[in-house]
């Protein structure tokens, strides 16, 4: 009997040759995930503030929640946004959501038939990038700056695109800390941005997912906070400043696209458990929390890169970031990493590899580099080893 037996009943966007795989297990020192840090997640003070919610909102977890999510929550998320991001909107704006992921899913399903066109920054986020292809769509990569996508570029490649009768869907971008590279966008390079999609006419796919993480450099408000928009689509997370494992973000939605996005959305908030035990801890203790981490991430970007430094020298190039949780290395040119990772990952050390974040062009000269999980004592010891390895296979001279 074929596994293929009911294949023709798919949906035309279902990939014919899906098959179920196991992930690979996690070796000792996991650079390659952007996993936060274990030792810093609330777990005694979320278990309290969940017997609390329980206790005082329990009883309408017998309710079907609100599509968008619990107003408390959304509300909540205002205010968080009007605070940190400069964006002025109410809860009927904000659509609660399982995580950024589930954001990007929905987004796309909005815009997205097979064969329409996304503009992004060149290196952009391995998720994202397989979200769009899972819907069909075709890249096209924007060249980067320290302060991420160029605005000149940008335009020049929105003006080929409509030389050959292509509108692209939208521009989606991660102004704040760029996943991979790291870039931090500044206030000015936003409204040029922004300005850029507005001539065009695209809607704008703003990931902003890091902004809480910010180390250093001067806090810029988000591009959706940027008066006059109807253009720009947000999102935000609850995975970078509590964990992954809670599923919870969210969308800020202009009124061009608010009831359509709800349209494509199941109606099915994620989890109103989750959510109160979520709401509970931070209307308590989000801006200590979150000062804490960042201090914390800090010392880790600080470790991560003393470590390199020593180990590897000069041999790699590597910015710093102000915030987030990457490093971005480049070897040169002519160095492919691709087969060196099944060396490192049979030593116990892993990295992310950068075609896996490429909108085209071969990009295994690079390699992304997550400092937020690891103590600082395994970092320098993964470090180490990560170094051995590039200097074994012939990577590294001294
Ligand atoms: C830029 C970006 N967007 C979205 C996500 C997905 O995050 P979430 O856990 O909120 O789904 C990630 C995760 O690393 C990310 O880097």
């Amino acid at each position: 009997m074929s596994d293929k037996k009911y294949n023709s009943f798919f949906a035309n966007n279902v990939p014919q040759n899906s098959v179920l795989t196991e992930p690979l297990p996690r070796p000792k020192y996991d650079f390659a995930v952007a996993f936060p840090d274990p030792d810093h997640f609330p777990i005694g003070d979320l278990h309290e503030s969940l017997g609390e919610a329980l206790k005082d909102q329990g009883r309408d977890l017998v309710f079907y929640p609100h599509p968008q999510g619990l107003l408390e929550f959304r509300e909540l998320v205002c205010k968080k946004i009007k605070d940190n991001r400069g964006i002025d909107v109410g809860p009927q704006n904000v659509i609660i959501t399982a995580g950024s992921g589930q954001s990007i899913n929905l987004i796309t399903q909005l815009f997205i038939n097979p064969g329409d066109t996304i503009v992004s920054e060149q290196f952009t986020y391995t998720g994202a990038l397989r979200v769009f292809e899972r819907f069909g769509a075709k890249m096209a990569g924007v060249e980067m700056d320290e302060e991420g996508m160029i605005p000149e570029f940008l335009e020049n490649k929105l003006i080929e695109l409509k030389n050959s009768g292509v509108t692209p869907k939208f521009i989606y971008t991660i102004p704040t800390f760029q996943n991979p590279v790291g870039t931090d966008m500044s206030f000015d390079r936003k409204k040029e941005i922004l300005a850029i999609s507005q001539k065009y006419q695209i809607p704008l796919f703003e990931d902003d997912c890091y902004a809480d993480l910010r180390f250093e450099g001067e806090n810029s408000p988000a591009i959706a906070s940027l008066n006059g928009q109807d253009n720009v689509v947000y999102s935000g997370s609850f995975s970078k400043i509590l964990a992954p494992g809670l599923r919870l973000g969210w969308i800020v939605a202009p009124d061009t696209f608010l009831p359509y996005l709800m349209a494509v959305n199941p109606g099915t908030p994620p989890s109103q458990f989750t959510i109160l035990s979520a709401l509970y801890f931070l209307k308590k203790n989000m801006e200590e929390h979150v000062a804490n981490l960042c201090n914390m991430f800090r010392g880790k970007r600080d470790c991560m890169l003393g470590a390199i430094g020593e180990s590897m020298g000069s041999e790699v190039e590597i910015i710093a970031p102000k915030g987030g949780l990457y490093l971005w290395l480049k070897f040169p040119d002519d160095i492919d990493l691709e087969p060196i990772l099944p060396i490192a990952r049979e030593k116990g050390v892993i990295f992310g590899l950068g075609n896996t974040f490429s909108t085209g062009k071969k990009a295994n000269n690079y390699i992304r580099l997550c400092y937020g999980y690891h103590n600082l004592e395994d970092t320098v010891s993964g470090i180490e080893l990560l170094a051995n390895v590039f200097r074994e296979q012939g990577l590294l001279k001294s």
